[in-house]
């Protein structure tokens, strides 16, 4: 075999991983075949002016890597399968899901898969995340305004953790149940903030809100259990549930917040949870008031039934102060208590907390454990410094002047352009507003004007439940703390005009 290689004894590359890239380039290119014999080391060295050391080292290289193979007393040969052509990624076609291949997945793979019942009631449903919209003026998303996150002392924070060489905090975390300093943090923070009545043993770190609900679902629906939810009410909730067998009891929302007495309406049939959003109601904005909260906690403690308690965004409260918990006021153990931090951090965090009686919050932590084993360490580090240091409040602080100079130009402009067609729901809380609009368009013509001349805009009839969900309600939700007072003037400005 005649190989046309040329070392370059001048560079800094040692020549043996020159030689190296010259075989290697050779093989793949097809100069030296699969199977094919390659020179002796003794051969090469003589023809190439090098040290046979030289040519051992590139050998065993390739040999480690695949590519040559020896055969004792035969010599050495390419190997038969490239260790490249393995290694290689087959391009995949995109694949967009549409509602069609999802209706006919377990029988377009081929062969018959049957589903498990939670499998089932999930591939049937509409799709799960809504359509991304990106309209200049998005009142869609009651997203914080990402723009003011102290983003230098969450980056100095997590430096700080990656500078340790603890090198521990990279293995898998002893606790499910969440890292303890921050388990500490939280509690701290609802007994002082929200008046909870808790102790760290008590608080289970999740990935979000939503994994809260997910795993309280989890441990106490069986199939068939009723469970009430607000009508109109948070729909990511309801899914969960449904996903869970779970069949649902819509109860009225009214200026006071959930109906009490429309969870008796059917006492033969007992409720086993009901999911509620007391603080800031999810989407009409009412605040669940005292009397009804008393109503509520009797209710449970006389049915046995389980109140989740989801607080999102109680802590953005403009004109009063934040009303304390209902998990606070109940006597037993009927509340658990959900919170997050995607609104008063970030969402893409994925930090959440649930707070249960200390032996429920231990179970659910085993289904933590099944589930996703932990949430992130080092997150759950830099979020209890966070915390400690102060950066949690002051943040909060700022936020709360932010969204109230922001919530009050946007009711200031709808008042200013819509005059009394239209009405603002709610209290004034939050980071989003309900508004009811008198109009002779119905609410999907509205949404698509809107969206026409650059507004996101969400019409609240999705939130609310099946067979009560009205035609046209002329109620939207609008979010307005990620957006600029520039902005919301202006979408309100737009709004009014396709409204003429
Ligand atoms: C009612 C309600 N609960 C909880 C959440 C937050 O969920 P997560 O913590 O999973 O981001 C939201 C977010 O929009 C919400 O509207």
């Amino acid at each position: 075999m005649d190989l046309a290689i040329t070392l370059d004894q001048r560079s800094t590359t040692p020549l043996h991983k020159q030689l190296y890239e010259e075989l290697r380039r050779a093989i793949l290119t097809g100069r030296l075949k699969p199977g094919e014999r390659v020179p002796s080391t003794r051969g090469l060295s003589l023809s190439l002016g090098v040290s046979r050391a030289t040519v051992t080292q590139s050998y065993e290289q390739l040999l480690s890597e695949g590519y040559l193979r020896a055969e004792t007393g035969s010599g050495t040969f390419v190997g038969c399968e490239l260790p490249d052509e393995l290694l290689k990624t087959m391009p995949v076609e995109k694949f967009r899901p549409t509602a069609s291949s999802l209706e006919s997945w377990p029988r377009e793979t081929g062969r018959q898969l049957e589903l498990s019942s939670y499998g089932a009631s999930i591939a049937d449903s509409d799709p799960f995340e809504p359509p991304q919209n990106d309209a200049p003026i998005n009142f869609k998303t009651c997203r914080p305004a990402l723009e003011e996150f102290p983003l230098q002392e969450w980056r100095r924070l997590t430096l700080k953790h990656y500078r340790s060489k603890e090198y521990s905090m990279l293995n898998y975390a002893g606790e499910s149940q969440g890292y303890e300093p921050l388990r500490e943090a939280i509690a701290g923070y609802l007994r002082h903030a929200r008046a909870v009545k808790c102790g760290a043993d008590q608080v289970v770190i999740v990935n979000g809100a939503q994994q809260a609900l997910d795993l309280i679902a989890k441990l106490l629906i069986n199939r068939g259990d009723r469970v009430a939810v607000e009508n109109p009410g948070y729909l990511v909730a309801r899914r969960v549930f449904l996903a869970h067998g779970a069949e649902l009891l819509p109860a009225p929302v009214d200026e006071s917040g959930i109906v009490v007495d429309a969870l008796n309406s059917r006492p033969k049939n007992g409720l086993k949870l009901v999911y509620v959003t007391p603080s800031h109601q999810f989407p009409t904005g009412v605040t669940l008031t005292l009397p009804r909260r008393l109503d509520l906690l009797c209710w449970a403690e006389k049915t046995g039934a389980i109140i989740v308690e989801d607080d999102y965004d109680s802590e953005f409260r403009f004109s009063s102060r934040p009303i304390p918990s209902l998990q606070g006021l109940a006597n037993g153990d009927s509340v658990i208590y959900v919170g997050t931090f995607s609104k008063v951090l970030f969402p893409s965090l994925r930090v959440g907390y649930l707070v249960a009686a200390p032996s429920l919050a231990r179970i659910l932590a085993r289904a933590k454990w099944l589930a996703d084993l932990h949430t992130p360490s080092i997150e759950q580090r830099v979020l209890a410094d966070f915390i400690n240091e102060g950066h949690l409040e002051r943040h909060l602080r700022r936020m709360r002047t932010l969204y109230d100079n922001r919530r009050h130009t946007l009711v200031r402009a709808l008042e200013n352009h819509f005059g009394d067609r239209v009405t603002v729901l709610g209290e004034n809380a939050g980071m989003s507003l309900m508004i009811r609009l008198r109009s002779e368009l119905d609410d999907d013509e509205i949404e698509r004007r809107a969206l026409a001349s650059g507004v996101g805009l969400v019409g609240a009839r999705l939130y609310y439940l099946g067979e009560e969900r009205p035609a046209n309600t002329g109620e939207f939700l609008l979010g307005y703390a990620g957006l600029t007072e520039r902005r919301i003037r202006e979408g309100a400005r737009r709004l009014a005009k396709i409204l003429k």
